[in-house]
């Protein structure tokens, strides 16, 4: 079968260039320019690749940004209480807590101490459960970008059986929330507790794959023509790699592509669009304080 490739760099490109114009409109009409504060704790080298990309795509489409950066031995009442200084900053329209975050410090205690309207992150407690409700408020970045991935392919949900394989918090259970209620599809919930889950993936118009295993969907598990959209982003490293490392998504890529109607590709699919939404949600956020 020939099969279409989900191009995630192209769609977040676009999503990008529609933000700028936006910006510049704002900017012309005199209101306020979005601006997303980013908090990083400690020194972790991929979450610092992470900040540096999201900071690239703030100058990249006009946004106004502050980093703010702490020891990794900063105490949980100094960084509450430096969240609490961002929630009341009005200057700042949206921020995020950079995870993960050091093990003396709750990662609960953390995000629910986010303003709702500024987590343009879309982890804290009110806006997982606005997803269900008629108007969401800020969504989760990366479901919210598998959902836009859809939507801009125009790839049918309603009535269809969708498999979203991973419960995360912060992936799969916000994405099988957003399936049901905007995409009307029928979904079917696995994680690590499941047993035979290839008899659950076989069955999937649309399979969602978001654990973090390298090579967990094969071939025999995915229905001839279906959408295959591969979340999981796992740093490989090993000498065959020019950087010495490269990102693998949860599927056998070069084996099930030819058994699917679309699928993204890792690098380049779901990834671009979790920056994609985190501005998108920015974008919002000013709207919403600064309309
Ligand atoms: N760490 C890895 N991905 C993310 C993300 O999307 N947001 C935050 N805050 N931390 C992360």
């Amino acid at each position: 079968m020939t099969y279409t490739l989900i191009d995630g760099k192209k769609v977040s490109a676009d999503i990008k260039n529609e933000i700028s114009q936006k910006v510049a409109e704002r900017k012309a009409q005199g209101r306020k320019i979005p601006h997303l504060a980013i908090i990083l704790v400690g020194d972790d080298g991929a979450s610092q690749t992470y900040v540096d990309n999201k900071v690239k795509s703030c100058k990249s489409v006009g946004f106004h940004y502050t980093m703010m950066r702490f020891a990794d031995t900063i105490s949980e009442e100094k960084l509450l209480k430096h969240i609490d200084h961002v929630n009341n900053d009005d200057d700042v329209d949206g921020f995020i807590v950079q995870l993960p975050l050091p093990p003396h410090i709750s990662v609960d205690r953390v995000t629910e101490k986010i303003r709702s309207d500024k987590d343009v992150d879309g982890f804290t407690n009110h806006n997982f459960g606005s997803i269900i409700s008629k108007n969401p408020l800020l969504m989760p970045a990366t479901p919210f970008g598998v959902m836009e991935l859809l939507r801009r392919y125009n790839i049918e949900t309603e009535g269809k059986h969708a498999v979203v394989v991973g419960a995360s918090r912060i992936a799969g259970a916000p994405l099988s929330m957003m399936l049901t209620e905007q995409g009307r599809a029928t979904v079917t919930i696995c994680h690590k507790f499941t047993k035979d889950l290839g008899s659950y993936t076989r069955s999937a118009d649309i399979l969602l794959v978001a654990v973090g295993k390298p090579g967990l969907i094969t071939a025999d598990m995915v229905k001839e023509g279906a959408v295959v959209i591969d979340i999981g982003t796992t740093r490989v490293e090993g000498p065959q790699y020019p950087k010495g490392w490269a990102i693998q998504g949860d599927v056998d890529f070069k084996a099930v592509a030819p058994k699917t109607s679309y699928i993204t590709p890792t690098p380049g699919g779901v990834g671009p669009m979790t920056i994609a939404s985190l501005l998108l949600n920015t974008l919002r956020a000013t709207e919403l304080q600064h309309p």
